[in-house]
């Protein structure tokens, strides 16, 4: 038997389900903001990723699913979506409509070839939110109370921690800060943690070693080493949240393993759903639409991973609905065909093709959770009526087709 790859899974019957559900709330939501849907290529050249997300981080580094195409190109399936929707806006050169706000929503699939396990897979989705051209703080705190929308819409308790990453002007000075620190006690850091001194240190600050966080409780910390700038904006965030009534707390090695942000960066837990318990994340991207050789254009957006939202989110029960369609004989089927398309137009319709008796019908009905049989037998051909039972309310009626 083939099965789907490892990491991988189909979505079927109650999950499939259970996942337009999601969409459709987030959808609603982003649209209710302003956001206009943008779909992108899931295979992208890989130095759009080495160049967004970083050749360092983890993701880059190590769980790419990167191949050479037939035609001797180096590509790679999209390990996330702000990198294919920054390429979209400078190729289509948005980019160059200076004063314009661009905000886009998307959702689709991503693929990072991780240790499978629960809430982590290697083909996930997302659904994602990207707004270019506004450096308002204003900006990133409605983004944050879009992502506080749509799990209220879909009743999720959520905890959120923000931090500030700084900006070109104090990031670089913190950075070399660290560096000194760190270079001090590089013998006790894990392995990964002593090489990313050199490659990206300020990953270190999100290292769940134990022995790395120990000795982090001495390093210079980022929020103390803000300019000006980026810390009355930070200020201006926390005191947005508080008078909002949106509950966060402020993490200070919030870090992100995506190494295109400055500033805010922010993320949403869950505590219902075990070790991997980040439900979304973001944060202010402003250099990265430069840095992909577009026109320097502020930016900051966030992604939801749904497959996580999905071990939270009951579907609400929906009933019984639309109409199962059956005949005792099967020469009826052909003179039925017009009504069954007639009432398509109306709603869900499942039509049985074998002729039954009425037993088996009504069975067949419960089977597509209808509300409602209708059954045409040779009776009811000769006088021009439906048998019709409300599968809920448990009435049958003989009715006309045409009032039917
Ligand atoms: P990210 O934090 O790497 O950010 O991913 C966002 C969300 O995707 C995570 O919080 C998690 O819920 C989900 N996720 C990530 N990896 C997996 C996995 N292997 N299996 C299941 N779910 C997963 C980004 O991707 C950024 N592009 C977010 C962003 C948009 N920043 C600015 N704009």
């Amino acid at each position: 038997m083939i099965k789907a790859l490892r990491g991988m899974r189909d979505l079927t019957f109650d999950d499939g389900r259970k996942f337009t559900y999601i969409i459709k709330k987030m959808e609603d939501v982003a649209k209710k903001y302003g956001y206009e849907y943008i779909e992108t290529p899931i295979l992208e050249e890989t130095k759009l990723f080495k160049r967004s997300v970083g050749e360092s981080s983890d993701i880059v580094g190590k769980e790419m699913y990167q191949f050479i195409d037939k035609g001797n190109n180096d590509v790679c399936m999209r390990p996330e979506g702000t990198a294919g929707v920054v390429r979209a806006f400078i190729q289509s050169k948005l980019d160059r409509r200076a004063g314009e706000r661009f905000r886009l929503f998307y959702h689709g699939a991503m693929f990072r070839y991780e240790r499978p396990q629960k809430g982590r897979f290697r083909e996930f989705h997302q659904f994602g939110c990207e707004s270019f051209g506004e450096e308002s703080v204003y900006e990133d705190f409605t983004l944050i109370q879009m992502v506080s929308d749509i799990f209220k819409a879909l009743n999720i308790k959520f905890k959120l921690k923000i931090n500030s990453l700084g900006c070109n002007r104090c990031m670089p000075r913190y950075r070399d800060n660290l560096i000194d620190f760190l270079k001090s006690s590089e013998e006790q850091l894990c392995s990964d943690c002593s090489r990313r001194v050199s490659t990206n240190p300020i990953r270190v600050l999100d290292c769940k070693n134990s022995q790395c966080q120990d000795i982090l409780k001495g390093s210079p910390k980022l929020v103390d080493n803000l300019c000006e700038s980026c810390s009355r904006d930070f200020e201006k965030l926390k005191s947005l949240l508080r008078d909002n009534k949106i509950d966060f707390e402020v993490d200070i090695n919030l870090v992100r393993g995506l190494d295109y942000y400055n500033k805010t960066a922010f993320e949403f837990i869950s505590g219902e759903i075990g070790a991997q318990s980040a439900i979304a994340g973001g944060g202010r991207y402003d250099r990265l639409v430069e840095f992909l050789d577009g026109k320097s254009t502020p930016a900051v957006g966030f992604a939801i991973g749904i497959e996580r939202i999905m071990d939270i989110v009951e579907l609400p029960y929906n009933g019984r609905d639309g109409y199962y369609m059956g005949v005792l004989d099967s020469h009826i089927l052909d003179i039925l065909l017009p009504l069954v398309h007639k009432k398509r137009g109306e709603g869900r319709v499942y039509l049985e093709y074998k002729p039954k008796k009425l037993k088996g019908h009504l069975k067949g009905a419960d089977r597509v959770n209808a509300r409602y049989c209708l059954v045409v037998g040779e009776n009811e051909l000769k006088s021009g009526t439906v048998w019709v039972k409300d599968l809920e309310l448990k009435i049958e009626k003989v009715i006309s087709m045409e009032d039917f």
